[in-house]
């Protein structure tokens, strides 16, 4: 079973559970993680913005369900909202945002209007703790529909987190970073968090190298 598949049960184990069931039949999951979200962008973050289906909704002042172009071809996947984008309800608009707008802007040559910008999770742990497997799990199918509404031709992993929850071999990305994953009909290329270059510059050569594998993959497949 894939980690998304995976999600999609235990998001559909709790809501179970909220109504008293002791047991559940797998099959029963399966039909529903098919029904269950909407297929177009406005529902899926209205249905998203009235989550609570994890414990990081009781501390969140907004959800973050990401933002940008919805035919973008390309998009970002980061861990979870900070303290800026909580208050905000917008992803990456913190210092990090900053950094992360200026790479897609001075470096790939887009707009950040032109792309699409979202997180693993979407509500802001607690100080800024990295997201448990748990609200990981139980947040990722939302990105899993994001992905299949958007359907983004590379999507570019952010750090550790969103790279260990979009593939599935334990991947390390100091061995992996600027390289081209395939996983299912998903094409990857992560790269550095911006949080963890602004706090080691000079990891930023390495992350502009990816940057230039990006956007040497996004000519072609748009040109
Ligand atoms: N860090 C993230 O991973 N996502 C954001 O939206 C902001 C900071």
């Amino acid at each position: 079973m894939d980690k998304i598949t995976k999600a999609q049960q235990i998001k559909q184990l709790l809501i179970l559970k909220s109504l008293g069931y002791k047991y559940y039949n797998p099959n029963l999951l399966e039909q529903q993680n098919r029904l269950d979200l909407p297929e177009n962008i406005d529902d899926l973050k209205n249905e998203v913005l009235k989550c609570h289906l994890c414990h990081l909704s009781k501390t969140r002042t907004n959800v973050v369900f990401g933002e940008g172009n919805i035919g973008a071809k390309i998009m970002f996947v980061g861990e979870a909202p900070g303290e800026t984008e909580d208050n905000s309800g917008r992803p990456f608009v913190g210092r990090s945002g900053e950094l992360l707008t200026s790479m897609i802007e001075n470096v790939l040559l887009l707009k950040r209007e032109d792309v699409y910008i979202t997180n693993i999770v979407k509500c802001r742990p607690p100080k800024n703790a990295d997201p448990t497997s748990e609200e990981a799990n139980t947040c990722l199918p939302f990105l899993k529909k994001q992905i299949e509404i958007i359907k983004p031709k590379i999507i570019v992993t952010l750090g550790s987190v969103a790279l260990k929850y979009l593939t599935t071999n334990e991947l390390q990305i100091s061995k992996v970073r600027g390289t081209i994953i395939k996983q299912g009909d998903l094409t990857i290329i992560p790269t550095f968090h911006p949080s963890y270059l602004l706090r080691n510059p000079s990891a930023k050569k390495e992350a502009f190298e990816d940057l230039k594998s990006i956007k040497k993959l996004y000519d072609e497949i748009t040109s």
